[in-house]
């Protein structure tokens, strides 16, 4: 009988990892078991800022990291861990489809319409159900916040931008003296109140004035500190930034009493973070038939008219073009000591997956991406007489502030919309199947807005339509880059 021999690495689609520079030191099956990890082995932070490893190989490495289906060998699962981190007791199921570990890799909830995109409402996630594993009524909203798959092309760029409104921001509201006062960054509006040299109130963003990109409530800094939350949250695999490493872990190197210790290096964490700053930049796909084009047009005009920029920025500027790892503004056990893991950066106009960023003036770079990275409040108050609520089902503030005397549990940051045309389903929980559902749902701050939406003719709301079905990831294009 003929037989095909298929390498190991091959058959995982991870066959451009570069064997030299991993290595597996503290992560192997237990001794006489006979199987293997799925990862190959560990990135080293030194190999990625020497240059030991090329920029293909460590986003190959950051990819395996994405897509790979951590078995037991890897440290898959936390028996004594919570998905937030904390201590457990070590008698929980190690599945669970609620509160987590639900899931084998980040592209069996990240994969439309590729690996490292959006997800379908089967891939929601209950946050913070993770914090109470197993629970028992863990869906209901007193307990966990339903949010549904986003998709992670462009978003080098989406926390690029926030570094650079972050700097401006600090360095105005230092500038000035108490009162209440108007901060603009990439000209969107931020309002404080000064109080004894202190920022003591804002709105859109929390009063340390870092924008906050990710997470729909927006309230994480960086790919980084998502990442290694999702590794522990989802998979229960443990970064030594997070863990090991970590003061504030008491230095466990074995937190979840897996058996298996550093889970996931600095390197590992870097190439994953890497990885997914450099996914193809979202586009425009035009119908070919010109009046079908001159409807988007139209559509794209009315967007405007109605005021839906207002919120959803059309186009903002980076000042760099460049993506730069770590993040300033990590908070503790997200790696940010340069000493630790020194910066490694790219060029998005330039290197990656392609579509690439578009290049801007001088150095910088354009970013369609449609929102102002601000959170707002999109809830009727009860007593309006025909109040829109659809946005306003959320318990738990999850690290956000209260605003205008509201609970925090109401903000939600402006939705990018670059990838609205092939990102289905809508709205945070992703329970709406249409866009035009999506936008129905607008009330609180943008409920003028959305009432000038209906009060349009259909001809012009069925443009608006076809203009967003236009914002599409795009597929992969080649390295341009040597
Ligand atoms: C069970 C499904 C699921 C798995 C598995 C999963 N994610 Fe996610 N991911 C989500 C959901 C849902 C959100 C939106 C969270 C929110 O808004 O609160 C999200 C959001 C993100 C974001 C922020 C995107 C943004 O624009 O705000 C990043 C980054 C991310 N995930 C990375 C990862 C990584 C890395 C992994 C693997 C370690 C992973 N995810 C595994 C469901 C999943
Ligand atoms: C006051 C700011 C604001 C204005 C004005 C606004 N939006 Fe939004 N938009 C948001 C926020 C915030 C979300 C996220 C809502 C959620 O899921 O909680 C959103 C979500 C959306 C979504 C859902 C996208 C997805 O992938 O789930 C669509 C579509 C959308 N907006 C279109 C529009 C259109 C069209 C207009 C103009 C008629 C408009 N928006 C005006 C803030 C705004």
């Amino acid at each position: 009988m003929k037989r095909t021999l298929i390498g190991t690495t091959a058959t995982l689609g991870l066959a451009f990892l570069p064997g030299t520079a991993l290595t597996h030191e503290d992560h192997s099956c237990a001794p006489g078991f006979p199987d293997a990890p799925v990862l190959p082995g560990h990135v080293h932070q030194s190999d990625i800022v020497s240059g030991k490893m090329s920029f293909e190989e460590i986003t190959a490495a950051g990819k395996a990291l994405f897509v790979g289906q951590f078995n037991t060998c890897d440290g898959q699962g936390r028996p004594s861990a919570t998905g937030t981190g904390n201590k457990r007791l070590p008698d929980e199921p190690a599945f669970i489809r609620t509160s987590a570990p639900e899931s084998n890799s980040c592209s069996g909830c990240h994969a439309q319409p590729r690996a490292g995109g959006a997800g379908d409402i089967v891939t929601s996630v209950f946050v913070l159900a993770q914090a109470l594993d197993p629970v028992t009524f863990s869906v209901a909203p007193e307990f966990s916040n339903e949010r549904n798959t986003l998709g992670m092309n462009g978003s080098g760029a989406i926390e690029m931008l926030s570094r650079e409104m972050t700097v401006e921001l600090q360095a105005q509201a230092d500038a000035l003296p108490d009162g209440t006062h108007t901060l603009t960054t990439k000209g969107v509006e931020f309002e404080i109140t000064k109080t004894g040299g202190v920022v003591t109130e804002s709105k859109g963003v929390d009063t340390d004035l870092v924008v906050k990109p990710f997470h729909q409530a927006g309230v994480v800094v960086s790919l980084r500190e998502f990442s290694t939350n999702a590794m522990n949250h989802h998979h229960g695999m443990q970064a030594e930034e997070r863990f090991d490493m970590n003061p504030a872990k008491g230095f466990e190197s074995d937190f979840d009493e897996d058996g298996i210790h550093r889970e996931l290096t600095i390197g590992d964490m870097t190439a994953n973070t890497l990885w997914q700053a450099q996914l193809g930049v979202p586009g425009r796909v035009m119908p070919e038939e010109r009046s079908e084009r001159a409807r988007v047009d139209h559509g794209e005009a009315m967007f405007d008219d109605l005021g839906c920029t207002s919120c959803h920025v059309p186009k903002m500027t980076l000042e760099s073009r460049y993506f730069v790892e770590p993040n300033p503004f990590n908070p503790p056990g997200t790696c940010s000591d340069l000493t630790v893991c020194p910066e490694y950066r790219f060029d998005m106009t330039r290197q990656g997956e392609g579509p690439h960023l578009e290049k801007g003036k001088k150095g910088g770079a354009i970013v369609r991406a449609y929102t102002d990275l601000k959170r707002h409040n999109l809830c009727d108050d009860v007593s309006h007489p025909d109040p829109i609520r659809h946005f306003c089902n959320e318990q738990l503030a999850q690290g956000r502030p209260d605003q205008d005397g509201k609970p925090g549990t109401e903000f939600f940051l402006t939705r990018k919309l670059w990838d609205v045309g092939n990102s289905a389903p809508y709205g945070h929980r992703g329970d709406l199947t249409t866009i035009t559902e999506a936008i129905l749902a607008h009330g609180g701050e943008a409920r003028t807005t959305r009432d000038a939406f209906v009060a349009s003719d259909t001809q012009d709301q069925a443009a608006v339509v076809s203009f967003l079905k236009t914002l599409q990831v795009l597929p992969p294009e080649e390295d341009d880059d040597d």
